[in-house]
């Protein structure tokens, strides 16, 4: 029997991700510990890429850690704004990207790879959430792009809607809950 430890060390600076995080795991038994850090990101072309820098960067925490990162991703802007999502927000806002759309296609989706490390040992999972970019934000729930972000089959963008209905289908969700679902089967 593996004495894998119920509990993960989730590293991230941005704290909208934490209860969705400990959410995903509670539905595996795992509990999560926030610990806030500023990565320094470098500059990658690949969410994997930013995720095993991290990864490198948090070599000192020990038991199992978990890192991620996210990205919007637009297919008409060629991707846009990708790995520079973070960036593009802060610089930017919502307003030239809703321009950049208003005679392009709005299909998007969000993606997330988690990072999991356990001594020398490190992992990866992704998830996806496909959807579209509404016309204008809506919405006070969530964070970054969730109040113009409308998943497929829905009416309401991330930010209009609980957290636990966000949680069921999102990006973040997708990819933390196969981390769950991995640490549940090394317990057992
Ligand atoms: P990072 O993973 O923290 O680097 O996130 C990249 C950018 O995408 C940031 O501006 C986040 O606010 C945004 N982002 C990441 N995840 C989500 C999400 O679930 N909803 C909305 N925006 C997100």
């Amino acid at each position: 029997m593996s004495a894998s430890p119920p509990v993960v060390t989730f590293v991230s600076r941005n704290a909208g991700k934490v209860p969705e995080v400990r959410a995903v795991l509670a539905e595996s038994g795992v509990r999560v510990h926030w610990r806030k850090k500023e990565f320094v990101e470098p500059q990658a072309d690949t969410l994997e890429e930013v995720v095993a820098a991290k990864l490198r960067s948090v070599g000192g925490i020990s038991g199992y850690v978990l890192v991620e990162d996210s990205g919007l991703f637009i297919p008409s802007l060629h991707g846009f704004p990708g790995v520079y999502s973070a960036h593009f927000l802060e610089v930017w806002g919502f307003a030239p990207m809703l321009e950049l759309l208003r005679r392009r296609s709005r299909t998007a989706y969000f993606r997330t790879v988690a990072g999991l490390r356990h001594g020398g040992r490190q992992w990866m999972f992704v998830g996806e959430v496909h959807g579209s970019i509404a016309r204008r934000a809506v919405g006070r729930g969530g964070f970054g792009y969730d109040p113009i972000f409308v998943p497929n089959g829905w009416n309401r963008t991330f930010a209009q809607v609980p957290a636990s209905e966000k949680d069921a289908i999102s990006h973040r969700a997708r990819a933390v809950r196969k981390v769950g679902v991995f640490l549940a089967r090394r317990r057992a």
